[in-house]
């Protein structure tokens, strides 16, 4: 594999992992954010994981470090508790200062909410966003959104941090209505590696890492109904693993059944289950016999499966298909390319050129825009929006002139 099995989990206390600022995105587990520490390329890239998500539903979000001449460079920040900033602070010891922050993505809030406190932790480094950053509701200068405007520079726009070192690739810009999707991979050459932020991922069967430090969320998701208790096992994880990736994937998957108020109510608040931890027996969900089979379009089951994020295809990219297959076509002309390092879910993953040159022949060739199976709820969302005018039927026109 040529990864390294370096690994840190977190022993710290409580304060250590506290964030202050979590009210600004009110995310699970909320000011509380342990995060773990990888080493993924031996001297060259490292990663640190929390956990974010709505209801249980969390999965992983990475920050990754790259060695880069003189120090490191910061890729997608994370809230930087102070178990995050004093391992951060470790690595730089050993391989020089973090000479650079960059903000690659102009959608992904979960990216870029704690980019001003990460950016406060380093006052020497210089910050790199991604052109075209948006807030919703009304847009805001960079400054009101606690981005230091003096040090902070547009990626391809005022040129690209550590072009010795990486080559810089933009997927879009694409109109999405309400602001535009963008993202900025950054190929690492001396690693081999692209890190990528929401684009393409790669799932596997077994749930991460991360939940080792706390399953709750997949024990909660396991179950089949509010009543059952909370029980922990191999098996009972990588069920719920398997659910959270359905949720996380479509929303509302097609497997899964909400059921009537009056069901939920009297499964709800039995004995052992009066905790916030279970929700007080809260669960609105059912699922349809065999839903696992889902699944298989999505999770890999001895490596990770490489794809693009359903919600990501069919709400952002329904209209902008060649847009993603041009930049998958400069993804597979690079060369060295060995591994994807995305900012969810597995990382990294062996991805080479012939790798990446298949997938976007497939991703080519495939129906695209689905409204069928579990599409069907992302679908009706998406024809909403455009209904609404929420969201434009050509995402390209305003970027054409
Ligand atoms: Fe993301």
């Amino acid at each position: 594999m040529g990864t390294s099995k370096k690994t840190l989990v977190s022993q710290s206390s409580h304060s250590q992992q506290s964030w202050p600022w979590w009210p600004l995105l009110p995310l699970y587990p909320y000011g509380r954010k342990r995060t773990i520490f990888r080493e993924l390329i031996p001297n060259k890239v490292w990663c640190y994981e929390q956990l974010q998500g709505l209801y249980y539903v969390a999965v992983p979000v990475r920050l990754t470090v790259v060695k880069v001449e003189g120090g490191l460079m910061i890729v997608n920040p994370l809230p930087p508790t102070i178990e995050l900033l004093s391992s951060l602070n470790q690595l730089e010891k050993i391989h020089g200062p973090v000479l650079t922050i960059v903000l690659p993505t102009a959608s992904g809030l979960e990216h870029k909410v704690s980019l001003p406190s990460l950016a406060r932790a380093f006052p020497q480094a210089s910050i790199w966003v991604c052109p075209g950053q948006w807030s919703f509701p009304v847009g805001l200068p960079l400054s009101w959104l606690g981005i230091p405007g003096k040090r902070t520079k547009f990626l391809l726009e005022d040129g690209v941090p550590h072009g010795e070192t990486c080559q810089w690739l933009s997927l879009g810009p694409i109109d999405i209505g309400l602001g535009r999707f963008q993202e900025v991979a950054c190929f690492h050459q001396p690693s081999g590696s692209l890190l990528v932020t929401d684009a393409l991922i790669g799932i596997e069967s077994t749930p991460p890492l991360l939940f080792d430090l706390d399953p709750t969320p997949l024990l909660f998701h396991a179950r089949d109904r509010g009543d059952e208790p909370l029980e922990d096992s191999t098996e009972a994880r990588r069920k719920g693993w398997l659910r959270l990736v359905l949720f996380a994937s479509y929303l509302r998957p097609n497997q899964l059944e909400i059921p009537p108020l009056s069901e939920v109510i009297t499964k709800s608040f039995k004995p052992g289950l009066r905790s916030s931890r279970a929700h007080f027996g809260i669960f609105p969900f059912s699922w349809k016999e065999g839903w696992e089979n889902s699944c298989k379009e999505l999770v890999g089951d001895r490596k990770a499966l490489i794809q693009i994020a359903p919600v990501i295809e069919r709400l952002v990219f329904p209209r902008a298909q060649a847009t993603f297959v041009d930049w998958l076509d400069q993804i597979s002309n690079l060369p060295r390319l060995r591994w994807l390092i995305s900012a969810h879910f597995s990382a990294p993953i062996e991805f080479n050129k012939n790798q990446a040159r298949r997938f976007k022949d497939k991703t080519y060739k495939r129906s695209w825009a689905s409204n069928e199976g579990n599409f069907k709820f992302l679908g009706g969302l998406d024809k909403r929006l455009l209904m609404l005018g929420v969201v434009p039927d050509d995402p390209l026109r305003v970027f054409k002139d």
